[in-house]
């Protein structure tokens, strides 16, 4: 190891292991109308794939898993459907939280909060309050989120602060940005994937991937499993992160 290696951004340990995976689990509708089912049970066998995913990056030695789970966008589609994504959020938790607990596991959720059904935001409460201090994985849960409602809410919380005089413009830099987002104190993903062949970023996590290296893969969401999440960490090792500058040589 150079002595003078600079600081990675998503703070990995290994240095060809990604810290940080997030996932646009995209393609639940799609798979489900394959196979001439309604979009709902697309959303019930993501809701497996979800799970098997947790297992596998907690096996793995991911140290931060961000699942885009339902984005503020989304509140655009048939009611029924938003009703179907809204009671499958409820029930994960539910169901689930237990276990996540007795895994270890910390549950994080980004998002905007003032506009959720107060059923829904204790439900996100307690999972968050319950599972705080636990040290494995921590998963953080994109619910109600997109970046830009994100970023704007950050720069309302900086342009108080200036109004107040607690702060002067010329202050704000970088880690003031980060301190204000809804992933303050959570590095930058190193690896982003998205399934079901698309490849553009919706409204995911755009101030922190800046030096995110993309993964677009063509199943859908619940075909997604262990051997897609690996695949995927095989072609980030493939990558070389430059951040801007140039490659370290390493002599080989
Ligand atoms: C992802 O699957 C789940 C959410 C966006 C909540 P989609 O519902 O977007 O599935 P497709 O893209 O229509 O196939
Ligand atoms: C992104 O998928 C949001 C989630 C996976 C929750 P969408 O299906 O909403 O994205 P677009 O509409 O295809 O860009
Ligand atoms: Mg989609």
């Amino acid at each position: 190891m150079e002595a003078n290696a600079t600081e990675r951004p998503g703070g990995s340990q290994a240095p060809d292991m990604p810290a940080h995976v997030a996932i646009i689990m995209d393609g639940n509708g799609r798979w489900a109308t394959q196979r001439g089912l309604p979009r709902a049970q697309g959303h019930r066998a993501g809701v497996e794939a979800l799970r098997r995913t947790v297992r596998a990056a907690g096996d793995i030695g991911i140290r931060y898993l961000t699942i885009y789970s339902f984005s503020s966008e989304n509140w655009s589609r048939p009611q029924s459907e938003v009703l179907d994504l809204m009671a499958l959020l409820k029930r994960f938790i539910r169901k689930d939280l237990a276990d996540l607990h007795k895994n270890d596991i910390r549950v994080k959720i980004i998002g905007r909060r003032d506009d959720l059904a107060p059923d829904i935001l204790a439900l996100l409460v307690e999972a968050e309050d319950l599972t705080r201090d636990n040290t494995g994985l921590t998963l953080v849960v994109a619910f109600n989120y997109g970046a830009r409602d994100e970023i704007l809410r950050a720069i309302q919380r900086v342009a108080e602060a200036v109004g107040e005089c607690r702060i002067d413009p010329a202050e704000i830099d970088e880690k003031m940005v980060d301190r204000n987002l809804d992933t303050a104190g959570i590095p930058d993903p190193d690896l982003l994937i998205r399934t079901s062949g698309e490849q553009r970023i919706s409204n995911f996590l755009l101030w922190q991937c800046a030096y995110t290296e993309f993964v677009f893969l063509p199943v859908y969401w619940p075909d997604f499993g262990q051997d897609e999440l690996t695949a995927a960490i095989e072609e980030f090792r493939t990558r070389e992160r430059r951040f801007g500058g140039l490659v370290a040589n390493t002599g080989s």
